[in-house]
């Protein structure tokens, strides 16, 4: 027994000692210190594109960064040129900036903070909208701004002043596609088909294929071309994976599922990581009263409002401006895992059926052979907007890597 008191009279005195010496749990240790993480300037955050309102630009208004002489325009969307009503001087306000308004790309710093990068988009012909507007914004600040058109680039522009790069690659498909007429006679009228577009769902398409490792930036998206109007049944798409047909045959919606991982999986692994990777969500059309073969429409100064989105574009109700969000929901599960991030900025268009070219295309009988365009944008316009986010970002990448 005394063996076993002895430890317990011993350990009275280390406890009450201990005690007395930390009456109460030691204070937690400040944390080393830190630099703290930059806050996000206004338009840079993913969130910033997708809650927010349009609201008038502050007065005075700026000077535009660029007008209808700009170079690097193209006809069709030269709104002004083609003598349509100015679009509505508009500034997109996200919730996450208090009111104030995503800052107009500063062209010259812009080009400053990226010198010596290159700046890559691929994709449809939406992609090649938001580069015009970003061409010309940035030739504000460098008149000695050429026209760049190498590596399989459709569009594009140098900035010798700070050596930048900014091109469009044209990949409608992203995928390879190629022509495939039906062979003999006998085969030529079985089910009207004239031929069909063979789509390698594993191939990126040529203009792309071996520019991955070129640009520091690369902005993907696809969409526009997904539809029964650009591949009708006569000459359909016919989807092939490791050189063999896809069996059994993909319908065009499941095609894109198909492509959209596939390529996301191919940018993932063959585009280094320390590039910038962003792919941006369909732009959303503005057709009312019918399809752009059915005398649908946009002479309109209206932004839509909030509550009638869902009606226009909620595949639920089945309306001719659907396939925006249809497109979005398969990008987003294309992207899961992947290191891209979405640049969403359908819901920010969404609003603004007041800014497409409609019927002022610039050529006399555009509007009666190929309908009004409810699709592509005035610029100036909705895609500066566009630029001004993608710019915030962009710079947001470079000023971290230049430490
Ligand atoms: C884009 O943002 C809108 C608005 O927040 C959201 O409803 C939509 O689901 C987003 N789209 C994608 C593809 O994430
Ligand atoms: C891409 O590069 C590879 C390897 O240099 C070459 O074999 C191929 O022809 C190139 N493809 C295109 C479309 O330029
Ligand atoms: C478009 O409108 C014109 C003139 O009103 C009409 O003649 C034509 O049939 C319409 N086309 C379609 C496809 O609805």
């Amino acid at each position: 027994m005394p063996r076993r008191r002895l430890p317990l009279l011993l350990l009275l005195p280390i406890t009450l000692t201990l005690f007395l010496l930390f009456p109460s749990p030691p204070p937690p240790r400040p944390p080393p210190h830190q630099p703290q993480p930059q806050p996000l300037p206004c338009g840079a955050a993913p969130s910033d594109a997708t809650a927010g309102r349009w609201v008038p630009t502050r007065e005075p208004l700026p000077p535009p960064l660029y007008t209808s002489s700009c170079p690097f325009h193209r006809n069709a969307w030269n709104c002004p040129r083609n003598s349509r009503p100015p679009v509505a001087a508009l500034s997109w306000a996200p919730a996450r900036c208090g009111g104030g308004a995503v800052p107009r790309i500063d062209a010259a710093e812009f080009l400053a903070v990226a010198r010596g990068r290159r700046i890559g988009l691929v994709g449809d012909s939406l992609s090649e909208n938001l580069v015009v507007a970003l061409l010309c914004a940035l030739r504000s600040a460098d008149g000695g701004a050429s026209k760049w058109k190498r590596r399989g680039a459709w569009r594009g522009g140098y900035f010798p002043r700070d050596d930048v790069i900014v091109a469009y690659h044209r990949a409608v498909l992203l995928a390879k596609y190629t022509w495939q007429p039906v062979e003999n006679s006998k085969e030529l009228h079985k089910d009207g088909i004239k031929g069909t577009y063979r789509v390698d769902v594993d191939i990126p398409a040529d203009e792309w294929v071996n520019v991955t490792r070129f640009y520091d930036v690369l902005i993907f998206n696809t969409g526009h071309w997904w539809g029964l109007d650009k591949f009708p049944k006569e000459t359909p798409l016919v989807f092939y994976r490791g050189g063999k047909p896809i069996e059994p045959p993909l319908g065009i919606y499941d095609g894109l599922k198909v492509v959209l991982k596939s390529m996301a999986s191919y940018i993932e692994r063959e585009v280094p990581s320390k590039t910038l990777k962003l792919w941006r969500s369909q732009s959303p059309r503005h057709f009312y009263g019918g399809e752009w073969d059915h005398n649908g429409s946009c002479v309109s100064d209206r932004l839509l409002q909030e509550h009638e989105l869902d009606l226009w574009f909620d595949p639920r109700f089945g309306g001719v401006n659907k396939e925006a969000r249809l497109v979005n929901s398969a990008i987003q599960e294309a992207l899961i895992g992947t290191d891209i991030q979405l640049l969403n900025l359908t819901y920010m268009s969404e609003f603004r059926a007041d800014a497409h070219p409609a019927i002022w295309l610039g050529k006399k009988d555009a509007v009666a052979v190929w309908g009004q365009d409810c699709m592509h944008w005035c610029l100036p316009g909705v895609p500066d907007t566009w630029v001004d986010i993608l710019a915030a970002r962009i710079l947001h990448h470079f000023k971290q890597a230049n430490g």
